[in-house]
């Protein structure tokens, strides 16, 4: 492996942490990672102090949004240590991510490498409360200075460490989900199946007028048809009908591969479900509703394991799901999942990288 040189913060801003109230993404830890892509290669990277970075005004990833990230976690065992749940996941999701917006990508080992060294660095920094985590934020971007429509010849590669909270604060609460009809977040043939700074900028429009309506996401159906169902807010989608486990295929290119959807997945089988990956329409849900075999619907993704969908507003027209309340289905993977990440349940599939810190 290559050797990561380390150049230590001279204090440390822990104290200023309010870990009471961490909320999500608003203290930073004492060090980040960075590697350099310079003359076709990725250096062997640094840690250093957190700080400031230049940036030029004419940097091309300000104009053109050459910039892809990742987001995952680092949970306190109770066996003592660090679990990082399925970071080499990550690192794959973030070589395709790359090649979508022609970023030249970070090889998984040296990912999952560096993401150890880094959070090994600020292990202070990893709350202790359960349901609590270090979220890890790997992002890359273009730093070339020039206008002109182009991939950049220069990128980093850098690792930001955030103690943040625990999503619910009174357990698992079933949210409200608007059907988008108007917008759409990603198209056949673009860029949906990638991180990429571009679908949050699309979806912040939407985000924010369902917001104001009193529903915490919207549900994205596919930019062609405007039927299918694509993945809500940051999050991917399952439905239970008939006790069978459904979830929008991922073979269009216009959702995340989440991390979550494939534990969920994996542990759907373990436990004897039926699961279909496949196209599902938004009349198919509202037809399950209707004829009352509709049983779950719910979320997946990093920040908040699972979160059950309570109603479902399509059209002007309200479904409420299983009596707006936690399904046996949800509560079971939330349970499963959040287990293993914490050290309590035997990591039967190595998911969890472990660090005796
Ligand atoms: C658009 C989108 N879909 C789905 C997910 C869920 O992915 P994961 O389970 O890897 O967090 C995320 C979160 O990263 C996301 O941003």
């Amino acid at each position: 492996m290559d050797t990561i040189e380390i150049i230590k913060s001279p204090g440390t801003k822990i104290k200023s942490v309010d870990w009471n109230n961490l909320r999500f993404g608003v203290f930073f830890s004492d060090h980040i990672f960075v590697s350099e892509y310079t003359n076709d290669k990725w250096d062997n990277g640094t840690i250093q102090p957190y700080g400031a970075m230049d940036i030029e005004p004419a940097n091309c990833t300000l104009h053109y949004g050459q910039t892809i990230f990742e987001g995952l976690k680092a949970f306190p065992s109770v066996k003592g240590g660090v679990n990082i749940f399925r970071p080499d996941m990550n690192g794959k999701r973030m070589m395709g991510s790359a090649e979508a917006v022609c970023i030249p990508p970070y090889p998984v080992e040296k990912f999952v490498e560096a993401v150890k060294e880094v959070v090994a660095i600020d292990s202070d920094w990893i709350p202790k409360k359960r349901g609590e985590s270090l979220y890890i934020r790997p992002f890359s971007f273009g730093t070339g200075n020039f206008l002109g429509v182009n991939a950049s010849d220069t990128y980093k590669f850098i690792i930001i460490l955030s103690p943040v909270a625990s999503y619910y604060k009174e357990g698992l609460n079933p949210v409200k989900i608007l059907v988008e009809t108007e917008k759409v977040r990603a198209v056949r043939g673009g860029l949906g199946a990638a991180k990429t700074a571009a679908n949050y900028a699309a979806s912040m429009r939407a985000g924010l007028m369902a917001h104001q309506k009193g529903f915490s996401q919207v549900l994205w159906l596919d930019g062609v048809h405007r039927k299918y169902i694509d993945e809500v807010g940051a999050m991917n989608i399952m439905f239970v009908i008939n006790d069978e486990l459904i979830t929008p295929a991922l073979d269009k290119g216009n959702i995340l591969a989440g991390v979550t959807r494939n534990t969920v997945l994996q542990l759907a089988k373990e436990f004897g479900m039926k699961i279909t990956e496949r196209e599902i329409s938004i009349d198919e849900v509202a037809d399950a509703h209707k004829n009352g075999s509709l049983q779950e619907v719910f979320g997946t993704g990093t920040a908040a394991v699972i979160s059950p969908v309570g109603m479902l507003q399509y059209k002007g027209k309200e479904m409420i799901i299983n009596n707006n309340k936690i399904g046996k289905y949800a509560q079971r993977f939330y349970d499963t999942i959040t287990g293993i990440q914490y050290g309590e349940i035997e990591d039967k599939y190595n998911w969890n990288v472990h660090l005796d810190i």
